[in-house]
């Protein structure tokens, strides 16, 4: 080769290496301004952020004797989950392992040390009293551990943390009402209700009292709606009629009806949307959740981005979500920060302290010009 050949591919070498490191570094700019930016985390299950390690730890501590011999085991349960039913069944089961006032605190703090590095500065986390109090839990034993890690959150991280209560569909209206009585000296901490646990075929008219109840009681009211379940075009209709939500937990299918679309945007009912569902890969899955956020993104409908159960569902946490969206939705920088401004005008936090977050978000932006 003469000396100008290899002169030339020489040349050519280094400017393909600089091309691959300034990629890389811009790639690790977006990673952490999509990380770094503030959020609000309005759709997670304090249930559903158990992970596998989390579960094997706390039955040890309570002396209950695992099925499971290591986490590895654990994960392969998880497996099994294919739809929300069968999600349910080992929900149960894995939740079955909080016993103490100290274990809801313990779960509710890992959580939080989990996504403080993630941008996560307010938390309106679910949890299901019922599936606590049926298996002889107190609620005064849940509500004194979620008390603790309400202070501790705000001490330890700068994290604001409220619950929201959610009702099983599959279980009688009776026991949602007599919980929601029993919730009413924890008004100050539980700031909402929610509906959740398999769609049943009537749950909208079923739970119409237990929200009708809850509004006069002074609860911030939402449900959900997964994704791409029977009869899902009918249940939006009928809980759009008869319980008076403010927010929609999923919600996706909005997007295939123009009129549903067109009334979501009209009442401002916002949508708490969550990528992911299940701990195993599903094709395609993914792709049209992202997709159906998109369309109703640009429909102008208030929609945000959350993780639902990220213990249960590969540790999947809300940046790590944000960064998907991007990586493989294509999400631009402006679809980014409108879903997590999103996030802020949704929450449920008062109109002064959601001011103060907004006005610290937009600083947060303009102090990170990264372009993408
Ligand atoms: N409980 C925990 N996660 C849920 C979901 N995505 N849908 C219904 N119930 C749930
Ligand atoms: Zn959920």
């Amino acid at each position: 080769m003469s000396r100008w050949l290899r002169l030339t591919a020489g040349l050519t070498l280094l400017l393909a290496l600089a091309i691959r490191v300034h990629a890389s570094e811009d790639a690790d700019a977006i990673r952490s301004f999509i990380m770094g930016m503030p959020k609000a985390e309005l759709h997670i299950h304090l249930e559903g952020t158990l992970e596998a390690e989390d579960y094997l730890e706390i039955m040890a501590r309570n002396d209950l004797p695992s099925r499971y011999p290591d986490a590895a085991a654990v994960r392969d349960r998880l497996q099994y989950a294919r739809d929300l039913d069968t999600f349910i069944e080992v929900y149960e089961e894995l939740l079955s392992a909080m016993q103490t006032a100290w274990d809801f605190e313990d779960v509710a703090m890992r959580y939080v040390a989990r996504v403080a590095d993630q941008g996560v500065v307010h938390v309106e986390m679910f949890f299901d009293p019922q599936m606590h109090t049926y298996r002889g839990i107190p609620l005064a034993t849940v509500m004194a551990g979620l008390q603790r890690a309400h202070e501790r959150a705000r001490e330890e991280f700068g994290v604001s943390l409220w619950f929201i209560a959610c009702f099983n569909r599959d279980r009688s209206r009776d026991s949602a009402l007599r919980h929601l009585e029993a919730l009413r000296p924890y008004r100050d901490l539980v700031i909402g209700v929610g509906l959740d646990n398999p769609e049943e075929i009537d749950f909208p008219e079923k739970f119409a009292p237990v929200f009708a109840r809850a509004a006069e009681l002074g609860f911030r009211r939402t449900t959900h709606l997964d994704v791409d379940v029977p009869n899902t075009n009918a249940h939006h209709w009928a809980v759009l009629d008869l319980l008076d939500v403010e927010r929609i937990d999923h919600g996706l299918n909005v997007a295939d009806d123009p009129e549903l679309i067109q009334e979501v945007r009209a009442r401002g009912i916002a949508l708490t949307a969550c990528p992911t569902l299940l701990f195993r890969e599903i094709p395609g899955r993914l792709e049209s959740r992202l997709a159906r956020i998109r369309t109703l993104l640009q429909a102008g409908i208030q929609i945000s981005l959350h993780s639902d159960d990220p213990g249960l569902m590969r540790d999947l946490y809300i940046g790590d979500l944000y960064l998907l969206a991007h990586e493989e939705g294509g999400f631009s920088r402006k679809e980014i920060e409108a879903l997590a401004r999103n996030s802020f005008l949704s929450s449920w936090i008062d109109d002064d302290r959601r001011n103060a977050w907004m006005g610290a978000f937009d600083d947060w932006l303009a102090a990170h010009p990264v372009a993408f």
